[in-house]
């Protein structure tokens, strides 16, 4: 069975001067396209349309594909590994806060949350994107489900969606750039907290996010 395939947890007579596998290669190669679909798409925005929307269908793309990973994937990639209530994510930050958090080989509970919150706003800028390309995807804003249509309906109307040229303007064209810069402040909480991780734990998580490899499991860690 290879690395990528595997869902056992790793060998527990690896010592904490062993190295194990955490991110298989799908995992990887995700994370680094995502990053650069992302710095593409808002690089590009407003400058070179075609790009910014290539580059934004990639990251739909690509959190497409995390969100099929983290149900079939690796065992640090499946989303049942990670994710946490909020009382278990409220006691690590607790704990983070007194220097006292323990450390976990895949996500700890907070960087878990901050997955979620990263995929979720990574698809509404997508989809917000997409909407506002062409007319004919608005009209199609009814009949979406509860949790999209209700935002819509707030619109008074007073604002179209097109200017005179066909521009896009608007109300969807404000919550797509509120979206992305949202992803903006929480792509600086994800690396502050990973570049805090890597202080407390004494390890380079980014370098473990090339390699695929961390330490193995010391006494009180979480693997
Ligand atoms: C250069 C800056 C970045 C570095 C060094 C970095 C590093 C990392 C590391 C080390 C992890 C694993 C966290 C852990 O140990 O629990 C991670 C996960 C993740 N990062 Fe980043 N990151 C960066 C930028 C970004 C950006 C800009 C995005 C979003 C566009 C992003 C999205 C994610 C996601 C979705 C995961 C979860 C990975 C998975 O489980 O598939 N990262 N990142
Ligand atoms: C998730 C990735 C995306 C990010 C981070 C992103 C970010 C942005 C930002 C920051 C702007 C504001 C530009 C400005 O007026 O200053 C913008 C505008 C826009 N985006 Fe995106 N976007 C993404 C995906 C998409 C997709 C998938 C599409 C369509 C297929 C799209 C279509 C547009 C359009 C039509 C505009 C308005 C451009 C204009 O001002 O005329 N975006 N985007």
């Amino acid at each position: 069975m290879t690395d990528a395939i595997s869902h056992q947890a790793p060998e527990m007579s690896t010592g904490p001067s062993s190295k194990v596998r955490v991110w298989d290669p799908l995992v990887r190669v995700f994370h680094w396209g995502l990053v650069a679909a992302f710095a593409t798409a808002w690089l590009t925005a407003d400058e070179l349309q075609p790009v910014h929307e290539f580059a934004g269908y990639t990251v739909a793309g690509l959190v497409a594909f995390r969100l099929v990973w983290g149900l079939v994937g690796s065992r640090y990639a499946r989303f049942a590994q990670f994710l946490k209530g909020p009382g278990e994510t409220l006691a690590y930050l607790g704990d983070m806060t007194r220097g006292r958090e323990r450390r976990y080989l895949g996500h700890n509970p907070a960087g878990a949350a901050m997955v979620v919150a990263l995929l979720v706003t990574l698809s509404g800028t997508a989809f917000t994107g997409w909407l506002m390309e062409d007319e004919a995807r608005l009209a199609m804003l009814p009949s979406m489900p509860a949790i999209v249509a209700p935002a819509w309906a707030d619109d008074d109307g007073d604002e179209r969606e097109y200017g005179a040229r066909g521009e896009v303007e608007g109300p969807l064209k404000e919550v797509h750039e509120t979206l992305a810069n949202l992803m903006l402040l929480l792509a600086a909480l994800h690396v502050g907290g990973v570049v805090l991780a890597s202080f407390r734990h004494h390890e380079n998580l980014a370098r473990a996010m090339v390699t695929g490899d961390k330490r193995g499991p010391g006494p009180g860690d979480i693997a």
